[in-house]
């Protein structure tokens, strides 16, 4: 189909192609309340509005993060803080030269007549949520659906029901002008093989794309945010870096249309020099031959090492950044196939 000029289609494919432009990526800086105070709780850091409005002010006042970062994904509660002075952390992210996004799912829940499955909420009133989120500046969202692998499960009903709502939503988001990073994440947790994720990614994608055609979802217009195809991380045999990359990239070559702008891997647990070295060995062996970008939209892998270097205190801000910048800069690397490791 062609993109006029001017059209929602064409800003929506402009916006998905200036996320992951200049071998950039995401910033996942999404955490819910409650995860972002388990993280806290970790390191010693008191769990209050006031503790998550200073680590994200630290965060989006990182000098030239918008250099290796393109978007930045927000959650609810920072899409409308402030810093200390008063200027709103989306307006810093936006003169960072990063775009911003929102978490727009209501989280997993546990999927009824399916033990051990999970389904994500959200879509009600998702339409008016989206509206106040745009006019907050917010031009991409994101969903993130949970596939558990383990004893029979994935089941066909899981797999459906998330893949229909991921694309229930990504036609909401294009409706309202925003990107949808539509997110099936494929969990690492278990003792499954690199081949069981293989098989339940390729299954659990396939499904996803042709959910999104029956919605109408253009695909220019959108970014997927996969799973690395990884053994389970309690498996005794664990793969070497170019074998994940080469089973990654062949599953995704499968399944996901040439007309998708770029996928962005979510780091999933795995420490942020492995997700770096990953990436970095898809990027060296298929990036000229890779249909979209292979990018990243990092949470933890970004920033751990800035959990544990702040442990909310002031005097460890500067150095906190420096540590973030630098993952940020090691995955910029990695998405040029130049990443030297540590
Ligand atoms: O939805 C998941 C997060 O945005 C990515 O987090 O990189 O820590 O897995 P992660």
């Amino acid at each position: 189909m062609q993109r006029e000029p001017g059209t929602n289609e064409q800003k929506l494919a402009e916006t998905a192609n200036a996320l992951v432009a200049l071998d950039k990526g995401l910033l996942a800086l999404d955490e819910s309340n409650p995860t972002c105070n388990k993280r806290f709780a970790r390191y010693g850091i008191p769990q209050t509005e006031e503790m998550r409005r200073n680590y994200r002010e630290l965060i989006v006042t990182t000098e030239g993060l918008g250099e290796f970062i393109g978007g930045a994904i927000l959650y609810d509660e920072t899409i409308r803080q402030k810093k200390k002075d008063g200027t709103p952390l989306i307006k810093l992210i936006i003169d960072a030269g990063i775009i911003p996004g929102i978490k727009v799912d209501g989280g997993v829940k546990e999927m009824a007549g399916h033990p051990g499955e999970q389904i994500c909420e959200g879509l009600d009133g998702l339409r008016a949520r989206l509206a106040e989120y745009s006019q907050l500046g917010a031009r991409f969202a994101k969903w993130r659906a949970v596939i558990t692998i383990g004893n029979g499960i994935p089941s066909q009903a899981c797999i459906e029901a998330n893949a229909h709502t991921l694309a229930r939503y990504a036609a909401f988001c294009q409706e309202a002008g925003m990107v949808p990073v539509v997110e099936p994440e494929v969990l690492m947790d278990g003792d499954h093989t690199l081949e069981r994720c293989r098989e339940v990614t390729e299954e659990v994608l396939h499904s996803v794309f042709d959910q999104l055609y029956r919605q109408r979802v253009t695909l220019e217009g959108m970014i997927l945010k996969a799973n690395m195809v990884l053994p389970g991380l309690s498996c005794p045999q664990q793969e070497t870096t170019i074998e994940i990359a080469e089973a990654t990239v062949k599953c995704l070559m499968r399944v996901v249309p040439a007309a998708v702008p770029g996928i962005t891997f979510l780091s999933g647990g795995q420490s942020a020099e492995l997700a770096s070295e990953r990436l970095n060995a898809m990027n060296m062996r298929f990036k000229a031959r890779s249909p979209w970008a292979l990018a990243f939209s990092f949470a933890r892998a970004i920033q751990q090492p800035a959990w544990e270097i702040w442990q909310g205190k002031e005097a460890n801000v500067v150095a906190a950044q420096q540590a973030l910048l630098h993952r940020a800069k090691c995955n910029r690397d990695a998405r040029r196939g130049e990443y030297q490791g540590d």
